[in-house]
């Protein structure tokens, strides 16, 4: 469990990297009214695959890692209790329609009939996505429910 959780950590970084490459792309897009291009889609593309694979790395972790248990027990003790609901309940639904509004922002760009409003539905979509993604990772300056940057395996 704890290589999972290491890759859960370390694939963070990638949702992020490729969360603000596209943020850049559709704010660029916008301003400058150019064409959508290969770079665009790539950026989101890679953005959605890295969200894809941590919503199933952090199922197995929800499942597997007393989580779920700790849920199934009662949700009246692990409301009260900050650190287990910020991961059973918070975290776990914030990422969830994170995921959600990458999937539907992907679908929603393709659709778009023209290039100024492809890069709009880009920066809406996938601004309140990372938005929603910034607000719910455990940083360590959030006090109570605070995990390392960086985590590696042993
Ligand atoms: C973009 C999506 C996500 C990001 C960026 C993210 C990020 C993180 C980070 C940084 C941690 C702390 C890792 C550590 O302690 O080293 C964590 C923990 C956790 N995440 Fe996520 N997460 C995402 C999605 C999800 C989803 C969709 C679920 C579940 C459905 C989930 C479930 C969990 C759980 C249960 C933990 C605590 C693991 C444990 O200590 O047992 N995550 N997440």
């Amino acid at each position: 469990m704890q290589t999972i959780l290491v890759l859960h950590n370390i694939l963070r970084w990638g949702v992020l990297f490729f969360g603000v490459w596209t943020l850049i792309n559709a704010l660029s897009g916008v301003m400058s009214r150019r064409a959508y291009s290969v770079n665009d889609n790539r950026s989101n593309l890679f953005f959605m695959i890295c969200c894809d694979l941590q919503l199933l790395i952090g199922l197995v972790l929800f499942f597997s890692n007393s989580w779920f248990d700790k849920l199934k027990a009662g949700m009246g003790p692990v409301m009260k209790n900050n650190y287990d609901r910020f991961f059973t309940v918070e975290h776990s639904a914030m990422m969830i329609l994170a995921w959600i509004l990458v999937h539907v922002g992907r679908t929603a760009v393709k659709k778009a009939p023209t290039d100024t409003a492809k890069h709009k539905k880009m920066l809406g979509f996938f601004g309140v996505a990372i938005l929603l993604i910034l607000l719910s990772i455990p940083w360590p300056f959030r006090p109570e429910i605070a995990r390392p940057l960086f985590r590696w395996f042993n």
